[in-house]
């Protein structure tokens, strides 16, 4: 797997593309780590400090990025991650999230954060193997991550 995948790209989600990216689903088991796309753009919609995109590999796509952005702060947080169950372990989500670190460091983030829920099959080690390292604390049952930009 290379660090970089060039083909991977964030996308504004259209009325046109939608429905094709609400039907991206993670594995059954997996579902008690993210809500469903529909929910979170449902979510998003009374969710100011929301931004979303669709992940893409190629002209596919292949998952979903939600993060929660509050101008007058420097901290940003991950609020939904996910790649389609098909797509999984072909480097998308690595350099799906390359891009939004990316992103966010364009943005003057100090720090990138985020939840998991724990237990098997948690990302965890995903998310280490891209930097980020528990902080310590939990909040909501979840493990607080962060990354330092
Ligand atoms: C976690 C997730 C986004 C990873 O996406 P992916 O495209 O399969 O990941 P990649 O193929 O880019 O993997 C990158 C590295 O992370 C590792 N990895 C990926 N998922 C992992 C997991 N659940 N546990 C441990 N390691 C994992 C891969 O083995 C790979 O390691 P390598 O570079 O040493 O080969 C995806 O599995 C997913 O959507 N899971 C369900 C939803 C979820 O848990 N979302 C996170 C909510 S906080």
């Amino acid at each position: 797997m290379t660090p970089t995948n060039p083909s991977v790209s964030l996308r504004e989600i259209t009325r046109d593309t939608v429905r094709p990216i609400c039907r991206i689903e993670v594995a059954p088991e997996q579902r008690r780590f993210v809500a469903s796309i529909a929910a979170s753009i449902a979510e998003a919609h009374f969710s100011p400090e929301a931004w979303f995109r669709a992940i893409y590999a190629g002209d596919e796509p292949v998952g979903f990025v939600m993060l929660s952005i509050v101008p007058e702060k420097t901290e940003y947080y991950v609020w939904r991650y996910l790649i389609g169950i098909e797509h999984q372990g072909r480097g998308y989500g690595r350099a799906a999230m390359l891009l939004v670190i990316e992103h966010v460091r364009s943005l003057g983030a100090a720090e990138l954060l985020l939840g998991y829920v724990p237990g098997e099959g948690e990302p965890r080690a995903f998310y280490e193997k891209l930097g980020f390292a528990a902080t310590g604390a939990v909040e909501d049952g979840e493990i607080v991550m962060a990354l330092r930009l």
